[in-house]
């Protein structure tokens, strides 16, 4: 029951005091989770062996769990290693949503990064440390940069001496008795060793300088260069929610300076933060993302392989979300689909691992499910996205699939699964073609809003690559409109003689085209009715199978081309 203890306090968390493990508590769930954990920690994949040795699981054990994970698509399996997959991150969205504040404050955050042209992130106290829930891309050349779910020793950050502000003499102690058993912060991942330096002055005199002046620095404690000022945000009655940071660097700032130019500004952008809070109305409860119907059918087809009650377990995280902050014990069973004896046994597991608080009967999520792997899966590309589903899409239709994104009047392709079959067309990443001779280029310039489609097209540099390449204004803007209404659009021997190719688009949450993948195949492979009747569905369900994936991982990160 208690082998999931892990060899290091890395993936219990920093220094994590050993509570007794409670009766009722669930062992497959709590091995499930340090399995997470533990490939989060190694950065999103990790060797089946590695796992048994960071975790300290038999190897069996290790394998039903992966076969278990994998069966509910929080993993991808190879022969050898295991890679957390982007569903995953529903379970760290379930605690986003629930915080709703990442949803209201992330444009603003976005807004001040851009008008100070610096990092800004949201973090969160979690225990004696900051975890982030929302990071701005602008760092530039010569810092470490943190992920959503990144957790950092509180001493060593800007937000830190803010959090600390609100601790009482326990938690004070707890801290004290991290910084002694864990002196190098190896239980932080995300953060270089500690090392003996001067120090500055102390955590405790930070605290009191920082809830004194209501901003808190750091002046490199994490590394030599890195520089960050911090904000606390707080609700409609006082309580911070969070602290706003705007990160930079010794070459642009000194600290001085950085309070100096940048403090009003982000004072002003808190502000408008609080105001946000102040007047959303309550979220409307989102219907819980996952029932536990499945499992078991899931337990007949894998038998002994499958671990329902880690299944069933990871389930109840899903009952949170948006508009479903704080839940009873009988608000999760009716939400899971599961019996009340078995949700409140998995909610006594998720508070003993320290992802559940239980307060008057009601349950919350805490910021360490974003441990779960949040920090790895944030920085997911929409190729990385979609290699995994055009490898699949190959074995079936045994011809090359590509994604591609609209750059300018061009298409650029940004992943690409090729098969054996020797093409004349020699594509690599980053591969560009004028879009109105391609399948992808047809249906991304076909998602336009109409007139900026028009204007493209009007503008486009219309050449015939081959003999059949439609170079017509007219008769392209009917191909277009065509594509948009069809769905998908077909290429036949346009931009290269023998070269067809048969293109769907992809799109975000918001219903926007982000990408396109297309199967290129030569002419004589099939004819175009098999093309439609034995492609396209295939080519459908692929961007289907990504789109969901990205539906997930973009939620509240935002998802780089490539
Ligand atoms: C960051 O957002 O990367 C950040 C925030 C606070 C710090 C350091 C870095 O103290």
């Amino acid at each position: 029951m208690t082998s999931t203890r892990p060899a290091a306090t890395t993936h219990a968390g920093p220094a994590a005091s050993p509570e007794a493990v409670p009766p009722e508590a669930v062992g497959p769930l709590m091995r499930g989770i340090a399995v997470l954990r533990a490939i989060s920690d190694a950065g999103g994949r990790a060797a089946l062996s590695d796992l048994v040795r960071t975790t300290g699981l038999a190897r069996s054990t290790a394998d039903r769990i992966a076969a278990t994970l994998a069966r509910m698509g929080y993993l991808r399996l190879d022969s050898h290693s295991a890679a957390l997959t982007p569903r995953l991150m529903e379970l760290g969205n379930a605690y986003l949503g629930a915080l709703r504040f990442p949803a209201l404050l992330a444009p603003l955050a976005e807004q001040l990064a851009e008008e100070l042209d610096e990092s800004v992130s949201l973090a969160v106290p979690d225990a004696d440390g900051i975890r982030f829930v929302h990071q701005t891309t602008r760092r530039r050349a010569m810092s470490l940069t943190f992920r959503i779910g990144d957790l950092l020793p509180a001493e060593r950050t800007a937000p830190g001496p803010l959090f600390a502000a609100d601790w009482d003499e326990r938690e004070w102690a707890r801290w004290r008795e991290r910084r002694a058993a864990d002196p190098e912060d190896r239980g932080f991942p995300a953060v270089p060793p500690r090392g003996p330096g001067p120090g500055g002055p102390g955590f405790e005199e930070r605290t009191a300088r920082a809830a004194e002046r209501g901003w808190g620095l750091d002046d490199q404690l994490i590394e030599p260069g890195l520089i960050a000022l911090a904000v606390p945000v707080r609700d409609a009655d006082g309580r911070t929610v969070c602290a706003v940071s705007a990160v930079s660097h010794t070459s642009r700032h000194s600290a001085d300076s950085l309070r100096r130019s940048l403090l009003p500004r982000v004072r002003e952008a808190v502000a408008g933060m609080e105001r946000t809070l102040r007047t959303a109305v309550p979220a409307a409860p989102a219907a819980p993302a996952g029932l536990a119907d499945w499992t078991g059918a899931s337990k007949q087809q894998l038998g002994a392989e499958f671990l329902e009650s880690l299944a069933r377990g990871l389930t109840v995280v899903t009952a949170f979300g948006e508009g479903r902050p704080e839940l009873t014990l009988t608000a999760v069973a009716e939400a899971t689909g599961l019996a009340r004896a078995t949700a409140r046994r998995a909610l006594i597991t998720l508070e003993h691992l320290g992802l559940v608080v239980a307060e008057d009967r009601t349950f919350r999520l805490t910021p360490r499910v974003l441990a779960l792997g949040c920090p790895p899966l944030s920085r997911t590309t929409l190729s990385e996205i979609a290699t995994p589903h055009l490898t699949a899409l190959v074995k079936k239709v045994h011809d090359s699939a590509s994604l591609a994104v609209l750059t300018g009047d061009d298409i650029q392709y940004t992943a690409r699964v090729a098969t054996g079959r020797i093409m004349s067309v020699n594509i690599t990443l980053g591969t560009r073609f004028p879009a109105y001779a391609a399948s992808m280029g047809r249906v991304l310039l076909a998602a336009l809003p109409p007139r900026e489609r028009a204007a493209r097209l009007a503008r486009a540099e219309l050449r015939a690559l081959t003999p059949r390449t439609v170079t017509d204004r007219a008769e392209l803007a009917v191909l277009l409109e065509r594509a948009g209404r069809d769905g998908y659009a077909l290429v036949d021997e346009e931009l290269e003689e023998g070269l067809r190719s048969l293109a769907v688009p992809v799109r975000d949450r918001a219903g926007r085209a982000v990408a396109a993948v297309n199967v290129a195949m030569h002419s004589s492979r099939r004819s175009v009715e098999r093309c439609l009747t034995d492609v396209l569905p295939e080519l459908r369900a692929t961007a289907g199978s990504i789109e969901s994936d990205l539906h997930v991982a973009g939620r509240f990160s935002r998802i780089p081309a490539a």
